[in-house]
């Protein structure tokens, strides 16, 4: 709970993004499972504020769509022309309806890496000193783009320019402006109506803000971020790229300090959503996405995917492909399964190599360990599924669902042809097609009988190496004999 909760956070997020090139607007990309938009949002809610106001324009209806749907609650303000980001929080504040009592927080909704932290961090700076305007700036390697912060003889912040209309001696600076500020809301909106457009770009810029309160008298101020790869806005598909390893770095960080162990965390995915309790192992070329849980001691990888699937405690997920699935204490899956949505795997369970399961109960104990499709089952507890069987749900219709009791044995190359029962105990053939229900404790026989027809090769097939083999098989018998 942060002591100076802001009246508004204002994000601004109503440009095209040209340079990303994409049918896309740019703050829906998304890297580690959300998009660009919500993470700024997510960091903004952090700081509680009263209201949360994102500034739209560019493929509004897009962008407001995703907001509802994912930050139920957040509000949003049409700019119908992008005029500039001072425009644009203008729009926000006449959304709000009037200039708000305390602290407005402006940011930037390509900023995905800002962390709530610094937010609260400038909002308390802003409090402390008492400023009218406090910038969140950042010293960077290449200013080259950014607003410099201007600076007098004795170091007080004095203005922001833009790049375009910096002199060489101000391009020269590197501290920039990262376009996150907290501003005094009434100054704020006083400000702005005096902002003006005669610069290069013809815009009205938030950044002269800080001038004319500086001009007027009030104290400004510049917050100094910590670490400037917080502040990177993103512009274009490398810069992209970037702040997903960036953040994919931060995260796997926070999951290894608090006892997992990854083994290549360059070679590793996870999503802001997915959690981890402590000893759980990832092994190379794994990706956690969405609400994805890895339960203590489990260990998964090499190569797996996981989206939305819960992993229990000791575990073992091999060269896997899971979706909504939940996999139980120490079950094992892989290597090579692909677990589709609905699939839940008892404890001690095992889902082994190539096996395909899809809406799919398997109780405690029980095993389908090879070569299988499990689709539309329920298996009971410590049953045995052979080599190389189907559930055959699909009548080229509608899918039915196959039942399986506790402590069966179902023999290699089964089709259960739903829908169809077998009761405990039961045992199945091998090669039996399975088309009715199998009670309690009985052996099912369900395969052609097996006829041998003695002498065909020599009779169908005279001279071949097959009828050469079958005579000298029946010279060594004879000699045998
Ligand atoms: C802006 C700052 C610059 C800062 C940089 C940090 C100004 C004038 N310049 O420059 O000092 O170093 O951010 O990344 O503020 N937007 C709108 N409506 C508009 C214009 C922009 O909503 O009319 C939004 C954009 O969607 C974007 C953000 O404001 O999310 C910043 O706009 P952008 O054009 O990227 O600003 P920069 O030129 O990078
Ligand atoms: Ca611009």
């Amino acid at each position: 709970m942060s002591a100076n909760r802001p009246a508004a956070v204002v994000v601004l997020a109503a440009g095209e993004g040209t340079r990303m090139k994409s049918k896309t607007p740019k703050v829906l990309h998304e890297i580690a499972g959300r998009s660009l938009v919500g993470h700024v949002v997510a960091a903004a809610r952090e700081l509680e504020p009263e209201h949360l106001v994102v500034v739209v324009g560019h493929a509004r209806e897009q962008v407001r769509g995703h907001l509802e749907e994912h930050y139920a609650g957040t509000r949003t303000a049409v700019q119908e022309e992008q005029n500039g980001t001072g425009h644009a929080v203008r729009m926000a504040l006449d959304e709000l309806g009037r200039a708000p009592e305390g602290t407005v927080v402006v940011v930037c909704g390509d900023t995905p890496l800002l962390s709530g932290e610094t937010l609260r961090a400038l909002a308390d700076t802003h409090a402390a000193d008492g400023n009218a305007v406090t910038v969140l700036s950042a010293e960077v390697p290449d200013s080259t783009g950014y607003g410099r912060i201007v600076r007098d003889g004795s170091g007080a912040v004095t203005e922001i320019v833009e790049h375009k209309d910096a002199t060489d001696a101000q391009r020269a600076i590197r501290e920039i402006n990262s376009g996150v500020f907290a501003f005094d809301g009434q100054l704020l909106a006083d400000a702005l109506g005096k902002v003006r457009t005669d610069n290069s770009q013809g815009e009205e810029y938030l950044t002269d803000v800080l001038s004319i309160l500086r001009e007027a008298g009030h104290r400004v101020g510049a917050s100094v971020a910590a670490d400037h790869r917080e502040i990177l806005g993103i512009n274009n598909r490398v810069q992209l790229a970037e702040a997903r390893a960036l953040l994919n770095r931060r995260l796997i960080e926070r999951a290894m300090l608090a006892g997992v162990t990854v083994v290549d965390p360059a070679s590793v995915f996870v999503d802001v959503t997915v959690t981890f309790e402590p000893d759980a192992v990832i092994l190379p070329g794994t990706q956690l996405l969405g609400a994805t849980h890895i339960g203590e001691d489990a260990e998964v990888g090499p190569n797996t995917r996981l989206k939305d699937t819960r992993v229990g405690k000791g575990a073992r997920v091999d060269n896997t492909v899971a979706d909504s699935s939940v996999i139980g204490d120490s079950a094992s899956v892989g290597p090579f399964a692909y677990l589709r949505p609905g699939t839940n795997l008892g404890a001690r369970s095992k889902a082994g190599a190539y096996v395909e399961m899809k809406n799919a109960t398997v109780g405690e104990g029980t095993k389908v360990p090879h070569l299988s499709y499990v689709g539309d089952a329920t298996i009971g507890e410590y049953t045995n599924i052979g080599a190389a069987s189907v559930f055959v749900n699909y009548d080229g219709e509608t899918k039915h669902h196959t039942t399986i009791g506790s402590h069966c044995r179902t023999g290699s190359d089964n089709m259960f042809v739903a829908p169809v029962t077998i009761g405990d105990g039961a045992y199945t053939a091998a090669g039996s097609v399975i088309t009715k229900d199998v009670p309690a404790g009985s052996l099912a026989v369900a395969r052609g009988q097996q006829r041998n027809i003695e002498g065909w090769v020599a009779r169908k097939r005279p001279g071949s190496a097959a009828a050469q083999a079958a005579q000298a098989a029946a010279g060594e018998s004879a000699g045998e004999s």
